[in-house]
């Protein structure tokens, strides 16, 4: 079935131009003014723009975490990112010390299997790594298509990594061709400050963040820089939250070091002071790294617009406030860390980004989709709007005010991060491979139809699933 998107306004990372997109077989295969329609079906773009769909390079769905399990899986989840313009995710697939990398990352595909709206692809955890573990690596890149591995330098006696496998993981990956990803915060000062804390009876949700100060996201961020640049290789920082972070990641860049950078919604709009929300709401807003202190905002919009940061992540790891959140109720320490951003991502950069003037309409679809296809080998299947590429599409109008509400999210928790918030602009339809997963607004997609992506190695791209070729 062919499918003929017109009067709309395409934008990608470099472009923006009126033009007709034809759809066929998923891909799209004409861009152009006045094509012949071949009896195709005609979706009227009037006054709206036509980005490629967002791709979330970060995301935490069904998985468990703090004495629970995240309240959004594959299917909620990403019919939450589809209403939010997102078409693909990249999850986390959690991996145990000892047991086979296989047996986890199959675990992660029976989550998503029969759920996913949306495509989907994962970044494997390393917690721990020796020669059992590196001879399993070869088969996760080149089999399962998994080029990204995540190494959590904080989470102590849980997630945490030591500096030998962060070290180990960066040379590994170098010789065959992943990216390491790295959570940047000292997880043994943080183990001593919380400890100290609680000894204090300081128990609230505030003592979460001065527990965790920027001083220790900075140093881990540095420390992960350095050990890429000694081993040669390449990083990505996730969920980067404050001024320390984004310093130690710009003097990397600034020596050539081959370091990339992630930051979230919830850092650019929200502050320190949400934790200090009376009857214990101030839990909804305890995320790892936290929320900082409102300065930072500048700082991390002014390294999205001068691309010392590249890109934005949701880090969707939603919980409910009754009976998840509350789990901390007298103990910060037992509050489970994340909060629901997958629905709101691009319409919070696109809102106060581009509306605001402070970053542009094609930085805006770079950081949101381009970039991220590009870092995590899906160029150009995915990640624009080209001859080829996959039909994956979001009609845009740039102009609808709107509230964020959990009265209006598709997310399955029963709060909203951003409740009250106004917005401008909104994804009115968005296509999968050129199959509508919302159109006009409602949902028409089918649990399970989300495919598996496979991954091109780091540098390379990835044009179908065949084919695999060098970057410049
Ligand atoms: O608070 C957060 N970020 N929760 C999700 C897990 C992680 O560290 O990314
Ligand atoms: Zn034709
Ligand atoms: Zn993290
Ligand atoms: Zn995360």
């Amino acid at each position: 079935m062919l499918k003929l998107i017109k009067n709309g306004t395409i934008v990608t990372a470099t472009d923006i131009y009126k033009a007709e997109i034809l759809i066929e077989d998923g891909k799209i295969t004409a861009i152009g003014t006045n094509l012949p329609t071949h009896g195709a079906e005609i979706i009227d773009a009037n006054g709206c723009y036509v980005f490629p769909g967002g791709i979330d390079p970060h995301t935490h769905l069904d998985m468990p975490f703090g004495g629970t399990i995240t309240k959004d899986d594959f299917e909620s989840g990403t019919i939450a990112a589809a209403f939010g313009g997102t078409t693909t995710v990249i999850d986390f697939c959690l991996s145990n010390k000892g047991v086979p990398l296989s047996q986890s990352i199959q675990t992660w595909h029976n989550k998503a299997k029969d759920k996913a709206v949306i495509d989907y692809g994962f970044h494997l955890m390393i917690g721990e790594m020796n020669d059992e573990v590196l001879k399993q690596l070869d088969g996760v890149i080149n089999e399962e298509g998994i080029t990204s591995f995540k190494v959590f330098m904080a989470y102590k006696n849980v997630l945490q990594a030591d500096d030998e496998t962060l070290f180990r993981t960066l040379i590994a990956a170098k010789e065959l061709g992943a990216l390491v990803m790295v959570h940047g915060e000292n997880g043994d000062v943080i183990d001593y400050l919380t400890k100290k804390a609680l000894e204090d009876g300081n128990t609230d949700p505030i003592y979460h963040a001065l527990t965790r100060p920027p001083e220790v996201e900075g140093e881990a961020t540095g420390r992960a820089a350095t050990l890429t640049g000694l081993a040669g290789s390449q990083l990505y920082v996730v969920h980067v939250s404050c001024a320390e972070a984004v310093q130690k990641i710009t003097e990397a860049r600034n020596k050539g070091f081959n370091v990339w950078g992630e930051t979230c919604p919830q850092y650019l709009v929200l502050d320190q002071t949400y934790l200090e929300k009376p009857n214990f709401e101030g839990a909804k807003y305890v995320w790892s790294p936290p929320l900082r202190e409102k300065w930072n905002q500048d700082v991390l919009w002014n390294a999205l617009k001068t691309g010392q940061l590249q890109t934005i992540g949701s880090d969707q790891c939603s919980f409910d406030f009754k009976g998840q959140k509350e789990l901390g109720r007298g103990d910060f320490t037992k509050i489970p860390n994340g909060g629901p951003i997958i629905e709101d991502r691009l319409s919070i950069l696109f809102s106060e980004g581009v509306k605001k003037g402070r970053i542009t309409l094609n930085q805006f679809v770079d950081i949101t989709s381009t970039r991220i296809a590009k870092l995590f080998g899906l160029f150009p299947k995915k990640g624009t709007i080209t001859i080829g590429a996959d039909a994956d599409l979001v009609i845009f109008d740039p102009n609808v005010q709107r509230t964020l509400s959990v009265e209006a999210h598709h997310m399955a928790v029963d709060y909203s991060a951003f409740e009250g918030m106004e917005v401008t602009g909104e994804p009115i339809s968005v296509l999968v491979r050129g199959e509508f997963v919302v159109r006009n607004k409602k949902f028409v997609g089918t649990p399970g139809s989300g495919q598996y992506l496979k991954r091109a190695k780091y540098g390379m791209l990835r044009s179908s699933d065949q084919d695999e070729r060098q970057t410049i």
